[in-house]
Order: structure tokens, then sequence, then C-alpha cells
């Protein structure tokens, strides 16, 4: 049985930047965001690299100016570049299927079923993601222990990024080295890779940036928020403080415990931009909130199995306004959006076939804001335990 009841608010919606323009209604979000592409393609808005509205850009991308790189990116690299990261993460990309994620996924568990290790919530999900997004990106093979060692970093960068300013002069700079070193090997790995899976024409210097904007994605875009999508789906099954409590993992919960997790605990909060060269105003569109707007949400703080099709059609979560129909190169949505949902899909059903084979150590907390879930363990439960009930069971007809 599912009991419902609503999850905790206070995602805030403003912004520590006074003179900023919050947005936060499904319509106001909805309109303005697809207001924005031919905006930016008129040169009337400026966005800098902030994903995550981060203020890193400059020590983390030294060589780029004035925070342009990625997002930043002016139309004219944006345009050469989009059509490179749809053909590789893109919905008709060739280089992911769902069978090949099932499997990955499926190995990946069974390896620590094997070897007796305790699965980490969120850090054990986020390897798997590198592992499997390298491929997919890049080509690249990266071990378990590489792949963690990339979540370790990550998580430093991640979490300065989040801080204000001085807190980072101050207490990350000095172990920033370290990570300055890690960025340059990864960016020469990628260097190398993409033209084996791309054809390739341009400079040396396009290279490094089409490699800066993979480093980009794999540390900023696609490991973490499908990490956050499967760990708060686990969270909404295994914890005891779940806003829904007694739901069950299967394949018919599945595709709608991901869309309700995407609605209410959104990977990625907002978009924004400031509005014009001189940055004066900055627009920032509130995807947390406009996803619990009751103008189109019934009950839009209560967690609840809902029809997939409303989820679809509203759902702005990827930036999917952001799009310009008459030139897909100028498009700003994300270019993932169907490979996420494939990848926490085909992960978490891999689970659900093992499911019966962990324990959960420690306390899932929810919490208001991002990553929305405290970590936790989950310890596998030997096989010989199951055998005992086997054993004792009736003979089948
Ligand atoms: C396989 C996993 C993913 C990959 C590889 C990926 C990759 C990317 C990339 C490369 C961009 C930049 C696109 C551009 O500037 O043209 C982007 C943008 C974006 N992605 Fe994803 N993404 C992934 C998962 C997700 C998920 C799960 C969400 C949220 C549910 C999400 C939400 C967004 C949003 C909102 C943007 C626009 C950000 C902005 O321009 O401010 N992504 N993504």
């Amino acid at each position: 049985m599912v009991h419902n009841r609503s999850t905790e608010e206070g995602f805030s919606s403003k912004s520590l930047d006074p003179a900023a323009s919050s947005i936060s209604t499904h319509k106001g979000v909805s309109d303005t965001m697809a207001d924005f592409v031919p905006q930016w393609v008129a040169g009337k808005v400026w966005r800098g690299h902030d994903l995550g509205f981060l203020g890193l850009s400059k020590a983390f991308w030294p060589q780029v100016p004035d925070n342009t790189s990625s997002i930043g990116f002016s139309v004219e690299q944006h345009s050469w570049v989009r059509p490179i990261l749809d053909k590789l993460v893109g919905a008709h990309s060739s280089r992911w299927s769902v069978a090949k994620i099932e499997q990955s996924a499926g190995e990946y568990i069974d390896r620590f079923i094997h070897s007796g290790a305790p699965f980490k919530v969120p850090d054990s999900i986020q390897a798997w993601c590198h592992i499997f997004l390298h491929q997919v990106q890049l080509g690249v093979e990266i071990t378990d222990a590489e792949a963690l060692e990339i979540v370790e970093i990550q998580n430093k960068v991640l979490t300065a990024s989040i801080m204000p300013s001085w807190v980072v002069s101050n207490f990350f700079m000095p172990t920033f080295q370290q990570h300055l070193k890690f960025r340059a090997a990864m960016l020469e790995k990628y260097k190398a890779a993409l033209p084996l899976i791309i054809t390739w024409d341009r400079s040396d210097e396009d290279l490094m940036l089409l490699a800066s904007v993979m480093l980009d994605s794999i540390v900023f875009a696609g490991p973490p928020a499908v990490t956050t999508m499967i760990s708060c789906a686990l969270g909404i099954v295994y914890s005891d403080e779940s806003p829904c409590t007694g739901m069950e993992l299967n394949e018919e919960t599945i595709d709608a415990i991901l869309w309700e997790c995407v609605r209410l605990f959104p990977p990625v909060v907002g978009f924004a931009w400031f509005d014009g060269l001189k940055k004066s105003k900055r627009t920032i569109l509130w995807f947390a909130e406009a996803n619990r707007d009751p103008e189109v949400w019934s009950d839009p703080d209560t967690f609840k199995l809902r029809d997939l099709a409303e989820h679809r059609r509203l759902c702005l979560a990827w930036a999917d306004k952001a799009v310009d129909s008459s030139n897909p190169a100028h498009n700003h949505a994300c270019p993932a959006k169907d490979l996420s949902l494939a990848c926490a899909t085909g992960f978490l059903r891999e689970w659900a076939k093992r499911q019966d084979l962990w324990q959960v150590r420690g306390r899932i907390k929810f919490l208001k804001s991002k990553p929305y879930v405290s970590g936790w363990e989950f310890r596998h439960v030997p096989a010989r335990y199951f055998n005992i009930e086997i054993e004792g069971a009736d003979d089948p007809e």
C-alpha cells in the first residue's frame, strides 16, 4: 500500500543577487525560456559558464576568457559543438541503447554482490554513471577505481562551486593545484579519444574546446544529474522518512517514480542568464518552483505516481523550451534528456532484479535542497540466508 504525504517545501527561489529577476510560475518559466534562444542568437543576452550558479569557473577553466566555456559559448562556437553533442548523447545517437545501459548497470551491481563491498549512495551510483558516460561520450573505458577517484575530486569541485568566492579563495584554492592537474590529464585523454569517435577536421584549439565541453559535461552535467535521479528514487523506496512510504520498485512503478523525483527533486534547479553585455540584470528561471505550480499540478507538494503523459507535457527540468525549431544547432535544452532517463530507468530495473540481496545501513533523510537525500549504504545479504527459506518452502506443483 502506498501512503502519500507532502514533501518538505522550501526550495528557495530568492536569488542572492538582489537585482536578479526570479521567475517561478510554470507559465512564466515556460514562456521566458522559449524566448531565450532567439534573444541569445540576436546577442541581446549574455551567459557565463555558470552551471549550478558557480563562481568557480575562472579557477577551473583558467585558459577561457571571462567564464565563457560550454554554456557560456558564443553563438559561433556553440553552433559547431551542439551537433556533436547531439550525435554523441542525443536521442538518436548510435552510441547508446537501453540494452547497453542495462548490461553495464547489471554487471556493475553484480561486481558489488560478488565482492561483498558495500554499495554507497550516492558515490557508487555516480561512479557507474562515469563508467557508462565515458564510454558513450568519449569511447573511453575507465576502471571502477578511476571512476571513484573522479567522484572524489568532483565532490570537492562541486562543493567549492556553491561556496562564496572568499571561501573558495581561502579554503579551496590552496589544494586546487591537485584538481587542476587532474583536469589537465583528463583533457589530454579526451583530446586523444574524441577524433576516434567523431569525424574531426577542425583545429587543435577547437579540439581543446570540445574536450573542455566533455569534461564540463562529465563534471557538472551528466553523472551528478543522473545520480540525483537514481538516489532520490531509491530514497523514496527505502527511506523510513520517505514522502511516499510503501512504494515498491518494479516495472510498473519505476518510470513514474523517476518522473515524480525529477519534478520534486530537480537535478538542475534552474536556468539563468544576464540581460546583456553589461551584465547588469540577471534572469533566473526556477524549475524547482515551476514544478510545484498549483496552476498546473494537482497536489503539487505531494509525491504520488502520476500519468506519464502529464509529466512529459509539463516537465521543464531539461530546459526543454530552450530550443530553436529553425536551427537545432542553436538549441540549449539538455541534449541528453532521453539518455539520462534511459540511464536512470535502466539502472533501477537492474537494481530491482536484485533488490532482495540488499539491506539498508544508516538513516536515509530527505533534505530541503540538493542532493535531496542524505547518503547511506546498502550491504549485501549473503545468499545462504535466502537458501534457508527456499529449502524450507513447499515444492512447486
Ligand atoms: C546523461 C546525462 C546527461 C548529460 C550527458 C547531459 C549533458 C548536458 C550538456 C552537454 C548540456 C549543455 C547543452 C548546451 O549548452 O547546448 C546540458 C544542459 C542541460 N541539462 Fe543535461 N545532461 C544530462 C542529464 C541531465 C539531467 C538528468 C537533467 C535534469 C533532469 C539535465 C538538465 C539540463 C539542463 C536544465 C540543461 C541546460 C543548462 C543551461 O544551459 O543552463 N541534464 N546537459
